[in-house]
């Protein structure tokens, strides 16, 4: 079946990266990757597979106990990290697949113990801390009662890593600094109550580059996995290379006259007589609607204007004066040889951060996903 559109994965970019921030961290830091969410919109499991040649990988950081299933029954072998939606209702889920739980609060603490007495085993579990996300995490003044729960139930609870979250690190180093001191608080408090865990880890890709001090003994890099920066003033700290490239296809050209209306809305009106572009790829493709308008696109190393609004199956383009035929492939996301279009561009215009574009592009059935090597 002919795919209108590719969502392209370069491997080579993704090993370049894993390796750069491998370096960047050194020989004494492990890393947890971060696959949640399809990986970032890369396809989960031939990402874990890839990044399982690594020594270096503590655990491959998910979400969803569901994902961690899912690489599992793919065969996947490496530790695997559920670092939020977990739920005690889910043990038998999580101790069947081998994934080790993140405990974000006293309560699931709590009914994690019970379950592991009820049932005469002993969990392996990281212990989340809240160190001013205020999302998930053991809150300050809890840090006490679940020292003291671990410390009278090392029979059945393992407390084998100790993590947080930054909210700010890629914008606000003090606060990130005053969170990481939190954290450290946490971590000797646990140290004198005698419970030094193999794993402490809070930092993600915006940390790992702004804050040395923070990658502890393990890191979480997400975004940096993929070729991006949290923010743009992390340009010359590293190297990194986008790995995903969207790519569609012309469907129909056709005139449009001076005056013109065009798409939903008529939101935009030619001007002159033009030549429009019809290209197959629109929101239900996880082009963000607000780009309407303001999308620019690649057609034989051309940068393009979008006109109108962007529909659920196709945008349209001007081609007045671009040699373009049906069929020609157009970039969305990637880049040619004199012109490229980022993440961070999409981002801007959509008024989102690139993990949105990531997460959302590309994602339907109709887009083919190719992996490639060189
Ligand atoms: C708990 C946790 N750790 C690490 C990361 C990775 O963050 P980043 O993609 O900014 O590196 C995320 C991403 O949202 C996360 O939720």
């Amino acid at each position: 079946m002919n795919f209108h559109s590719r969502a392209i994965i370069h491997l080579n970019n993704l090993h370049h990266n894993y390796q750069k921030i491998s370096s960047f961290v050194g020989r004494n830091t492990k890393i947890i990757p971060v696959i949640k969410a399809d990986a970032y919109g890369h396809g989960i499991t031939r990402i874990a597979k890839e990044l399982s040649i690594y020594e270096n990988i503590a655990y491959l950081g998910i979400a969803h106990i569901k994902e961690g299933v899912m690489l599992r029954k793919k065969g996947i072998k490496k530790p695997i990290l559920a670092m939020s939606c977990v739920d005690s209702f889910d043990m038998e889920t999580i101790l069947k697949a081998d994934i080790t739980p993140v405990v974000h609060s006293l309560e699931l603490l709590e009914r994690i113990k019970d379950y592991a007495k009820t049932n005469g085993i002993k969990i392996d579990i990281h212990l989340k801390f809240d160190t001013g996300m205020a999302r998930l995490g053991i809150r300050e003044e809890e840090v006490e009662s679940a020292l003291s729960i671990c410390r009278k139930n090392k029979g059945n609870i393992n407390v084998i890593g100790l993590m947080s979250h930054f909210s700010d690190s890629e914008s606000d180093l003090d606060w990130t600094k005053r969170q990481l001191e939190r954290f450290k608080k946490v971590i000797k408090l646990f140290g004198d109550g005698g419970i030094e865990p193999e794993f402490t880890h809070i930092a993600n890709t915006g940390a790992i580059l702004s804050l040395k001090d923070s990658h502890l003994n393990c890191v979480r890099p997400g975004l940096g996995l993929y070729g991006y920066l949290p923010e743009e003033k992390f340009k010359n700290t590293i190297d990194l290379k986008p790995v995903l490239e969207i790519q569609s296809q012309l469907i129909n050209i056709h005139m449009l006259r001076k005056g013109e209306g065009i798409s939903y809305g008529r939101t935009f009106k030619a001007k002159r007589d033009m030549r429009v572009g019809v290209v197959a790829f629109g929101y239900a493709d996880g082009l963000f609607r607000a780009l309407s308008n303001r999308l620019k696109c690649i057609i034989n190393d051309r940068m393009v204007s979008s006109i109108g609004t962007i529909c659920m199956d196709m945008f349209m383009c001007d081609l007045t004066g671009i040699q373009a035929n049906v069929s020609d492939d157009v970039i969305i996301l990637g880049k040619s040889e004199n012109n490229s279009i980022t993440a961070y561009e999409l981002a801007e215009q959509a008024n989102t951060i690139p993990y949105e574009i990531l997460t959302n592009i590309g994602k339907s059935i109709r887009v083919k996903r190719v992996y490639r090597s060189q």
